[in-house]
């Protein structure tokens, strides 16, 4: 039933509503967990997800965290990190994330937008379970190349053809799937061809804060 009622939820504001993306994802989370990520399937994704970049990367100094929604994953990233930033388009799910991860920076953001930028690129960049929404994943990935000097995504099984392509074009370090019950995930990281470039050469902004 609860599962019946997200559904529809997420129906009416994603594709019925005639509202901009950032009001789209914002309105989302008028419902506490509107992407269902309270639970021990995505819990056990979140755990193998740090343990994948404490065993494969080390502990980061600057992490920045796409879509960090209500910072859930936050609170896992926050042991692979010195800093941890968060961002999401919804400043709704921000507000939560605040509250439960103290020890980091939120900011409401479209990291996809042009505006002004507000940080160096991280040392590592970690977007789970959002590239996939995004209509253009190619420019997805090359933006995540501009905020950061190694880039991290997880995503679900089903997303895989339309992520994979894009993954093709890139000079992968490792990727490693997660599975539990019936589910899996992939896991893939990757040194941003922008890594040794310095701040000032890089002619795309860095981060967006609305
Ligand atoms: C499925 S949730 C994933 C949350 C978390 N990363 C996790 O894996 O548990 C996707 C999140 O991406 C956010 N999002 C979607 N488009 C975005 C954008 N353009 N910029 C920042 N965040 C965005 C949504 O608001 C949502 O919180």
């Amino acid at each position: 039933m609860v599962y019946l009622l997200r559904r529809a939820w997420h129906i009416l504001v994603l594709r019925l509503l005639p509202l901009t993306s950032f009001q789209k994802h914002d309105l989302l989370y008028v419902i506490p967990d509107p992407w269902a990520l309270d639970n021990d399937k995505e819990h056990y994704r979140i755990k193998q997800t740090s343990r994948l970049i404490a065993e494969k990367i080390g502990i980061c100094g600057t992490l920045l965290e796409v879509g960090c929604g209500e910072g859930l994953q936050s609170e896992a990233l926050r042991g692979n990190c010195h800093r941890l930033i968060g961002v999401d388009i919804s400043g709704r799910a921000v507000a939560r994330a605040v509250r439960r991860v103290e020890s980091a920076d939120f900011y409401a953001a479209d990291v996809f937008s042009k505006a002004p930028p507000t940080t160096p690129p991280a040392d590592l960049v970690v977007a789970c379970e959002m590239i996939y929404l995004l209509e253009d994943v190619g420019a997805a990935v090359d933006r995540l190349e501009r905020l950061g000097r190694m880039c991290l995504i997880t995503y679900m099984d089903e997303a895989a053809a339309k992520l994979n392509p894009v993954l093709r074009t890139r000079s992968l370090m490792g990727r490693e799937t997660i599975t539990h019950a019936d589910l899996t995930w992939h896991v893939v990281w990757w040194r941003s061809p922008h890594a040794g470039v310095k701040r000032a050469e890089v002619d795309e902004p860095m981060l967006a804060v609305v």
